[in-house]
This record gives structure tokens, sequence and C-alpha cells, in this order.
């Protein structure tokens, strides 16, 4: 057994649930290795998860996502050994640990080129703007390309994805002091979405074009104004609900807004095979050596203060990844 921290959640609610415990962490059982974590990204699925929008069974670790070092392999483990320095981004809920085991098949060398920080900022985010710019919708050159929440942390990673493939994008921010990183991420126009006329601006910013694709991660105060923005048989990428869950909406209203179509995906059934995730991998490295993925850690917590850094995210503070250090 090894000593660890972890946290544990005996309740849901608001991050004062959020606690750090003392585990006895066994050995590393048949196709797992046991990681001693370095950092952990936060995102911001771990706070509806804390808060039972999307409900988990008690008590419950928090946290899909981490970077360490390999220190022990179970049985039939094969590619890694002790010291290889690793990351995952969905090996079930519990990376919010300084230890923890993990099945070798949800692993991925960190490439050396890459710091610890660095890779648990970009990894959960850049695979989630990977299936977005080249599988839901592929983003061209000479696309409008709409982002909402485009200083956070998958929003600037999206935004600079799709400019570097040619769209003209254009980010939304909730204030006025997040609309320089959004421009500096790689957005060629910047709106306020908290301002009630945001659609007229965004027309404004194209010259009256509406969106090829609007990719929607805030929902509930952006998903009719998205609809309005998007081109005929534009897409509406549903892929988040930061200010809670969507209006429900009559399947009609896509006919009359252009024949749109309209998708709610997922990162995990886009990596839910370990061939999948090593290939999707690759794509996020080679967009991050072309330098077409770049990454803006926003503010870094100790793990002992995730709580601190689930509140930061909630209270909208952060412009970038948050990283905890266990
Ligand atoms: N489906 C998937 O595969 C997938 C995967 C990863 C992430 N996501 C989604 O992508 C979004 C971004 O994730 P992230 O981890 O990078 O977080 P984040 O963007 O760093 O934080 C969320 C952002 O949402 C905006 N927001 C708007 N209304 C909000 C509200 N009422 N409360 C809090 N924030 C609000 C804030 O930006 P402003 O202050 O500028 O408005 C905030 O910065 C989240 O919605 C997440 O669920 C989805």
């Amino acid at each position: 057994m090894k000593k660890a921290r972890a946290v544990s959640l005996s309740e849901l609610g608001s991050a004062d649930v959020i606690k750090l415990i003392d585990i006895e962490l066994p050995a590393p059982a048949k196709g797992e290795v046991q990681i001693r974590q370095t950092a952990i990204g936060f995102n911001f699925i771990d706070v509806y998860q804390r808060s039972g929008f999307y409900p988990l069974e008690l008590p419950t670790g928090l946290g899909h996502e981490a970077v360490g070092v390999v220190e022990a392999l179970g049985e039939d483990v094969s590619g890694f050994k002790v010291g290889d320095r690793v990351m995952y981004m969905n090996a079930g809920i519990g990376a919010y640990a300084s230890a923890r085991n993990v099945a070798a098949d949800k692993l991925v060398p960190v490439p050396s080129n890459v710091s610890d920080e660095v890779a648990a900022a970009v990894f959960f985010k850049a695979m989630t703007a990977q299936y977005l710019v080249q599988k839901t919708y592929k983003v061209k050159a000479g696309d409008v390309v709409l982002v909402h929440a485009a200083a956070g942390g998958v929003g600037q990673i999206l935004a600079g994805w799709a400019k570097s493939l040619g769209a003209f994008v254009v980010g939304t921010v909730g204030s006025q002091a997040k609309a320089a990183a959004a421009k500096e991420a790689g957005c060629d126009a910047v709106l306020d979405y908290s301002k009630p006329n945001w659609v007229e601006d965004f027309l404004k910013a194209t010259g009256g074009k509406k969106a090829n694709v609007v990719y929607d991660s805030v929902a509930k105060d952006t998903f009719l104004g998205s609809l309005d923005c998007t081109a005929p048989f534009g897409m509406v990428a549903l892929f988040g609900a930061a200010s809670g869950p969507a209006p429900e909406i009559q399947p009609e209203i896509l006919n009359k807004k252009g024949c749109l179509f309209l998708t709610r995906p997922s990162v995990f059934p886009h990596n839910a095979t370990p061939a999948l995730l090593q290939e999707n991998a690759r794509a996020v490295f080679d967009a991050i050596a072309k330098g077409q993925v770049k990454v803006k850690i926003g503010a870094t917590f100790p793990l002992e203060q995730a709580a601190d850094a689930h509140r930061a995210a909630e209270g909208r503070k952060v412009m970038g990844a948050i990283v905890m250090i266990p």
C-alpha cells in the first residue's frame, strides 16, 4: 500500500464539498500502472459533476485529467516502464489525487518538450478542440466560426486552432477584461455576449455573414442566439452548458433558421478505444508542434485548494486553463 491524498466527495453541492483525504493506494492491478501525479487539469465538467448537474454516485473522487510519473506496473502491462512520464484524460473519475492506479490503455506518453503543467493544461481541452474542428465540423479556409467563451480554457485553444485553419473567427467573452485574451488566442473579432444585442454585434463583425459553425459551450444564455448566428445548412455544436442547460426547442426551429444541423458531442465517445485515444493524441501533438494549438495557463492552485480552483472557474475569474499541483 502507498500513502496518497485524494479528493473525496461524500455529498454533491457547492465547492465546499471538496475534501482532501489520506488514502492507502493498493498495488496496481492487472493491466494498471501506478502514477505519482505531478499536475492535474481542472475541467468544467468537474463543476457539473461536483454540483450534481451530472450526478455521481457517492462517495466519489473528482477529475478526469492528470500527468505524472510511472512508479509501478501491474501484471500484463507493456509499453510503459517505471520513470515514464504519462498523462490521461478519460481514465474514469478520480484525477484529483497525489497518486493513482490507472488502466495502461488510457495512458499517453508526455512528449519530452512539453512540461507537466502544460500537458495537464492542454490534454483534455485540446482533445476536445481536436474533435470539434476536425470531426464534428471540419473547419476550412474562408469559414466563419463563432466560438463562445473564447477566453476560457477550451475556448482559447478552439479559437486559435480554427484561425490556423484559415477561418474568420469571432469569439465571445463575458466581460471586456477578457477581450484581449480572446484576441491573442486567435479571434479576428471579439464581442461581449453579456450585452443584449450580441447577435447584432456578431453580424457587424462579419459584415453580415453568418457562421458555418457555432461552437457553443455556454448553452442557457447563448443557445437561441447561436441559432440566429448560424448560416443556412450550418452547424451548431452544443458541447457544454457553463451557464446552465440550453432552452428546449422544437426541431422545426432548425428548419425556420435555415435547415441547421444541431449536435451535442462529447470528448469521451471520440476517444472510446485505445486506438482512437492514441490517434487523436497524435493529432493534438502534431497541432502543438505546428503552432496551431497554444496553451495558456490562466491559474495554478495547490491540490489542497481545489475548492478555490472551482470557485475561481465558476466566478469566471480565470482566462485560460487551470492546473492543480498535488
Ligand atoms: N463536450 C465536450 O466534449 C467538452 C469537453 C471539454 C469541455 N467542454 C465544455 O467546454 C466549456 C469550457 O470548458 P473549460 O474547462 O475550458 O472551462 P472554461 O472555458 O475555462 O470556463 C467556462 C467559461 O464559460 C463562460 N461562462 C459563461 N457563463 C458562465 C456561467 N454562468 N458560469 C461560469 N462560466 C460561464 C466563462 O467565460 P466568460 O466569463 O467569458 O463568459 C468561463 O470562463 C465548458 O462548458 C465545458 O463543459 C465540453
